[in-house]
């Protein structure tokens, strides 16, 4: 890369992290340290980050996806209780949970999350099936 892309990438880059700071994280800082490697996946470090950066300004009361569904993504306890018709996550099982099918877009009306938005970074996503594969706890 030529000093005048590293310019022009530090403005994107720039301009993502402001508008970042109520929406959408930039990618690239995302998967900097994987937490597969681990090997247990922690709530409070690896999950919630997710949910506070890419997630919580529509889904916490006021927001556009919590008017929507009524899931509150700033707490454990809101993402345990879901939506107003139930639970979005099975402890234990990621391919039976509403959470993961619509990270990952396969839910049947076709709606992925983040809403409007890129899907999130494949190390995330990941991460979140592991962290219910490995029973949802708030840990
Ligand atoms: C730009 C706003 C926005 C963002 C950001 C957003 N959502 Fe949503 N979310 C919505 C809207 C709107 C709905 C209602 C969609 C519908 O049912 O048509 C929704 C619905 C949901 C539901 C309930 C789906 C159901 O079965 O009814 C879950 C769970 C969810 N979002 C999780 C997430 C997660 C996890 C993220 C972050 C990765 C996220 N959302 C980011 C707007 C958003």
């Amino acid at each position: 890369m030529n000093r005048r892309n590293i310019s022009v990438f530090s403005v994107v880059v720039g301009g993502l992290l402001l508008a970042g700071a109520t929406a959408i994280l930039p990618v690239q800082q995302a998967c900097a340290q994987p937490a597969n490697t681990r090997g247990q996946i922690s709530f409070k470090e690896d999950i919630a980050p997710i949910f506070k950066g890419w997630c919580e300004s529509c889904h916490q009361p006021g927001g556009q996806g919590y008017e929507a569904s009524r899931v509150d993504l700033t707490s454990y306890a809101g993402l345990m209780k879901g939506t107003k018709f139930g639970p979005v996550v099975v402890p234990g099982e990621p391919d039976a949970s509403t959470l993961v099918a619509l990270i990952y877009g396969r839910t049947s009306k076709q709606i992925r999350m983040p809403f409007g938005h890129k899907p999130l970074p494949d190390c995330l996503r990941s991460n979140i099936w592991t962290w219910i594969f490995q029973g949802a706890k708030n840990n």
